[in-house]
């Protein structure tokens, strides 16, 4: 004998059984949205808006690179060497991450690699047209 009730709870199963389907995508899409939030964001430092060679840059080559371009090999990055670096060849301003500088800097053809922070100032100081100031 079937009473309204069971009927209604036979009813709630199948309707739960056709929508499972449903629900595990429906949990999917939630986790992923989730992940895609935290996501580690690719590095996008706060570039200061001041940034200047002084200040930014030439503290990179006192840390990372006058050990070896001290003076013997080229580029020098000695403080006071900015305006040869900068019409060295070294700058592409059309493209500053294609420039060798910053190529290097990423570790292509030379034994440094800086850190992406590093880089970073570096090609935004390109950008606004690698002053020496
Ligand atoms: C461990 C030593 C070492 C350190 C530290 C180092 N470099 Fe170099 N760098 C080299 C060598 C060796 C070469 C030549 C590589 C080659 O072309 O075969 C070179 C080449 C370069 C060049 C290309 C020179 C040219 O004439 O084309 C640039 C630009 C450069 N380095 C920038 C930097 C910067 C900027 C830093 C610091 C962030 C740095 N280097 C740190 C050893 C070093």
């Amino acid at each position: 004998m079937h009473s309204y009730f069971s009927l209604s709870e036979q009813y709630i199963k199948t309707v739960y059984q056709m929508s499972k389907p449903f629900i595990v995508i429906f949990l999917i899409v939630i986790i992923l949205a989730a992940c895609e939030k935290a996501t580690i964001e690719p590095w996008n430092p706060d570039v200061p808006d001041n940034l200047n060679y002084t200040d930014h840059i030439q503290p990179i080559w006192d840390a990372g690179c006058i050990g070896c371009h001290g003076g013997g090999r080229a580029p020098d990055l000695r403080a006071g060497s900015c305006e040869k670096l900068n019409q060295g060849g070294y700058i592409n301003f059309d493209n500053p991450e294609e420039s060798n500088l910053v190529k290097r800097m990423n570790g292509i053809d030379h034994p440094y690699t800086s850190s992406p922070k590093d880089i970073s100032y570096v090609t935004a100081w390109i950008s606004d047209g690698a002053q020496c100031e």
